[in-house]
């Protein structure tokens, strides 16, 4: 078990035991927050799950592929810190992990 913190998009922050195997979407959408939509369950092809990442933790993050960064394009709320948290798979690594539910597009 390690720790997500997440960060809603009225601002409320919240720490939860996370899963190590499971994305960091699963972790979130598995602790109840209904804010993250999720739509394609993880398929990386509907950007419901957009995430900005805290980013003290960007170079702990899987490198972003193709689809990934096609999809975020078709955000308005797109920054430097956003991915697509389906594809990020929670490990050790990310203990401590912050992420903030993007605004919804
Ligand atoms: S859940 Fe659809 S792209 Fe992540």
């Amino acid at each position: 078990m390690a720790k997500l913190i997440i960060v809603t998009r009225d601002g409320t922050e919240k720490e939860v035991e996370a899963k190590v195997g499971l994305s960091v979407m699963e972790n979130i959408r598995d602790n109840g927050f209904d804010e993250l939509l999720a739509l394609c369950g993880g398929c990386c092809s509907c950007a419901t799950c957009h995430v900005h990442v805290d980013p003290a933790f960007a170079d702990k993050l899987p490198k972003m592929s193709e689809d990934e960064n096609d999809l975020l394009d078709s955000s308005d709320h797109r920054d430097a810190q956003s991915r697509l948290s389906c594809q990020l798979h929670f490990t050790d690594a990310l203990n401590g992990l912050k992420v903030r539910i993007a605004e919804e597009d």
